[in-house]
């Protein structure tokens, strides 16, 4: 049987995902909106590319949660994103009570999804979805480490001019100004990127990543980035969907794994058709440790203002 993922939220992240999961073919996509016409204009767009495309998935676009039922994924991106000037922080309470309205109506129509959630400020809105849903803390994962990574990874083959095939690389922690990029544990080709870079460049490009959400709003100046949020989504959507087992940043619940206890924080994790089928616990150095721990405080002291 095909399978089923909903978009809440039509607008960049959320309608871009549509376009990669329809035309990867992983699912049929169900739009949504709280705007009349927005989904299912870019709902019917999207069905008329796949002749083109050569993809069976059907799309379309709605403002009734009936339409959402039975979905195996709901990714979430509802919400306002940045300016310039602000930060993910600043989108706090509005997102908030946006995730109260649309999580509600998400599990009354599919009970047994997984959440994936996007909107800002990400690690909080994980955990609000978590606690909103009434979810096993394996079916709400939060999307930034992927996104994260992406853009370590990017910046690293720029640099080094190697193909992004060659590089992987982990970015764990909250995703703000906090995040924790790992050099240690980022490669190309199985070489460590400390053996291929200097420290000041080093230094450099986990500054760029760090403020890598800043610099397209900078440029975009009217909203947020899009095209590698919705990529690395669907990402996401793909592992699960297909069962890979795939080991990947995410913003995951931690029960006292990492020290960390009751929140949500960017992780490795397995991702498989359970949803979270493992948290891998890697060993961090004491600087790398302390920075999680400074990362966890401040997605703490967010989850305090919202109560969650
Ligand atoms: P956008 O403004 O283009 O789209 C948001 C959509 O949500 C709009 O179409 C709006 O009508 C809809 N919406 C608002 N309230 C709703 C409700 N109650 N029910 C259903 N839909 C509702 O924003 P964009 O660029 O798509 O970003 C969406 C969110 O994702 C923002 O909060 C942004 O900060 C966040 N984001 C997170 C990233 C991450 O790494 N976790 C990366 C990029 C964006
Ligand atoms: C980003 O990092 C806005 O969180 C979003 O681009």
């Amino acid at each position: 049987m095909r399978k089923k993922v909903s978009i809440v939220g039509s607008g960049n992240v959320g309608a871009t995902a549509a376009h990669w999961i329809a035309s990867k073919e992983l699912a049929d996509v169900i739009l949504v909106d709280i705007v009349e016409g927005v989904p299912q204009g870019k709902g019917l767009d999207l069905l008329e590319a796949m002749p083109i495309e050569k993809r069976d998935s059907f799309v379309i676009g709605t403002n009734n949660y009936a339409d959402t039922a039975n979905s195996d994924i709901v990714v979430i991106t509802a919400g306002i994103p940045r300016k310039p000037g602000m930060s993910r922080d600043d989108l706090l309470n509005t997102n908030h009570k946006i995730m109260s309205d649309v999580v509600s109506k998400v599990v009354q129509h599919s009970p047994n999804c997984i959440l994936i959630v996007v909107s800002n400020p990400l690690d909080a809105m994980a955990q609000a979805a978590y606690k909103l849903s009434g979810f096993p803390r394996e079916r709400v994962i939060g999307m930034a480490g992927v996104l994260d990574s992406a853009r370590f990874r990017a910046f690293i083959a720029e640099e080094l001019k190697v193909s992004v095939e060659n590089v992987t690389a982990f970015v764990l922690g909250g995703h703000g100004d906090t995040m924790v990029p790992l050099p240690r544990y980022s490669t190309v080709a199985g070489i460590p990127i400390t053996e291929l870079m200097d420290s000041a460049t080093l230094a450099r490009l986990v500054q760029r990543t760090r403020d890598g959400g800043a610099e397209i709003v900078k440029y975009l100046k009217t909203g947020s980035a899009y095209y590698a949020p919705s990529a690395a989504a669907t990402e996401m959507v793909e592992a699960i969907l297909k069962d890979k087992k795939k080991i990947l940043p995410c913003a995951a619940y931690l029960d006292g794994e990492y020290g960390i206890k009751g929140l949500y924080v960017g992780v490795p994790v397995k991702l498989g058709s359970k949803g979270i089928e493992q948290i891998v616990e890697i060993k961090l150095t004491p600087e790398e440790k302390a920075a999680l721990d400074k990362s966890a405080a401040a997605v703490k002291e967010l989850i305090g203002v919202i109560g969650v």
